[in-house]
């Protein structure tokens, strides 16, 4: 499974093509637009969202709202398609794409920060969505909640057991978090930064459940899942670091505090873990538990108070541009890491099992899932 994406923020549209979706999937419109609404919700998004009101339309792949194997062609229109007449910048932003890119390609900083823009997640989200249905089918489902926004963190994680229930949270949530007292603070936070022109990062948790033992494999770095899902969040803008299971606190504990003591039920005929510190994956492959990993996204970069810059045609110094801008994105950084997340396990999905049609991807998996049992 593949997929490339184009367009730019102010361009005409963002576009996909998703390659490799079975044959026999049913598209449901409505699942994948109210992914792109969860993206551009959450408190401390900027004018942008008011203006996007993202629709995807589905140009190819397609006969009677049901895959047909073809690789399947995305657009979501830009109503804001205004970059032939968008005023050149000259001062770049600190921690943004806009010096180095205009450097590499020789380039104005409006054509780097053109592409550079996030807004490109939102065709990511897109083709995450279509994998969600796919994993679906195997009641694979993937969530996510905000664990801390700058020094505020909730006091606790849902429980992995609990499943069900976070999610109504998170649904009904303005920052997708399930600690009523801590968002109060969080969102006192944000009117802070919101009123100084400033920003905030923070941490996001996504849990997958219902994962078949053994998507990734150790035999060569590059099939190890960890890796790949590790580089598919990393891959959105202003993340800046990953963890899986435990993450960074492992290095803290002592080994037997870390790792998760193996047990079999007979009747059920089934191994199982009490704990899942390794977060679902062991040896780059999925160990039949929760995948849980978290993941810190650094503030963003456009500030309303602009730090210090230099102008490129000048040299002189200068505050940084300031552009219409979110203030966190910590929420909808959640729903993007979410999808490339869909997207990784899907294509693991159909590593494993194969099949051209989602018909023969089922036989596979079911005949998998009774030699498992046999083990
Ligand atoms: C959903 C989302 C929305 C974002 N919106 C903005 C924004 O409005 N302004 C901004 O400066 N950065 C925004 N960013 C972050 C920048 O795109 C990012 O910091 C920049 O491309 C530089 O990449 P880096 O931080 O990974 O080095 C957003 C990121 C995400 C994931």
């Amino acid at each position: 499974m593949q997929y490339l994406t184009a367009g730019e923020s102010h361009g005409r549209c963002l576009l996909a093509i998703l390659e490799g979706i079975p044959s026999g999937l049913k598209i449901d419109e409505s699942f994948i637009n109210s992914e792109l609404q969860r993206r551009q919700k959450g408190y401390g998004r900027g004018g942008r969202m008011e203006i996007e009101a993202d629709k995807a339309e589905i140009l190819s792949g397609l006969k009677n709202k049901i895959t047909i194997g073809s690789p399947l062609g995305f657009k979501i229109e830009n109503k804001d398609f205004t970059i032939d007449s968008l005023k050149e910048i000259t001062v770049p932003r600190p921690g943004h794409s806009d010096l180095a890119g205009a450097i590499k390609y020789n380039q104005g900083i409006r054509e780097v920060s053109e592409r550079a823009s996030a807004r490109e997640t939102a065709i990511r989200v897109t083709v995450g969505a279509v994998c969600k249905l796919l994993l679906k089918e195997f009641n694979i489902e993937i969530l996510s909640w905000t664990l801390s926004i700058g020094k505020i963190k909730i006091k606790f994680s849902p429980q992995l057991s609990d499943l069900t229930s976070s999610r109504k949270i998170l649904l009904d949530s303005a920052l997708n978090c399930p600690d009523t007292e801590a968002e109060e603070l969080m969102l006192t936070e944000l009117d802070k930064a919101i009123q100084e022109g400033n920003s905030l990062g923070g941490i996001v948790e996504i849990v997958a459940t219902n994962l078949p033992i053994g998507l990734g494999s150790y035999v060569d770095y590059r099939k190890r899942l960890d890796g790949r899902l590790a580089q598919a969040i990393m891959s959105i803008p202003s993340v800046k670091g990953v963890g899986i299971g435990l993450g960074f606190k492992a290095t803290q504990c002592f080994g037997s505090e870390v790792q998760d003591e193996i047990f079999y039920n007979s009747g059920e005929k089934k191994f199982y873990r009490q704990t899942n510190n390794a977060g679902g994956l062991e040896g780059g492959m999925t160990n039949g538990e929760p995948l849980v990993l978290r993941f810190g996204l650094k503030p963003i970069p456009t500030l309303r108070s602009p730090l210090k810059s230099v102008d490129i045609i000048s040299k002189k110094e200068a505050g940084a541009t300031v552009e219409r801008a979110d203030t966190c994105i910590v929420p909808a950084a959640g729903v993007v890491g979410e999808a490339v997340v869909a997207f990784e396990l899907a294509k693991a999905m159909q590593e494993k099992f194969g099949g051209d049609s989602l018909e023969e991807m089922k036989r596979n998996y079911e005949n998998c899932c009774k030699e498992v049992k046999k083990f």
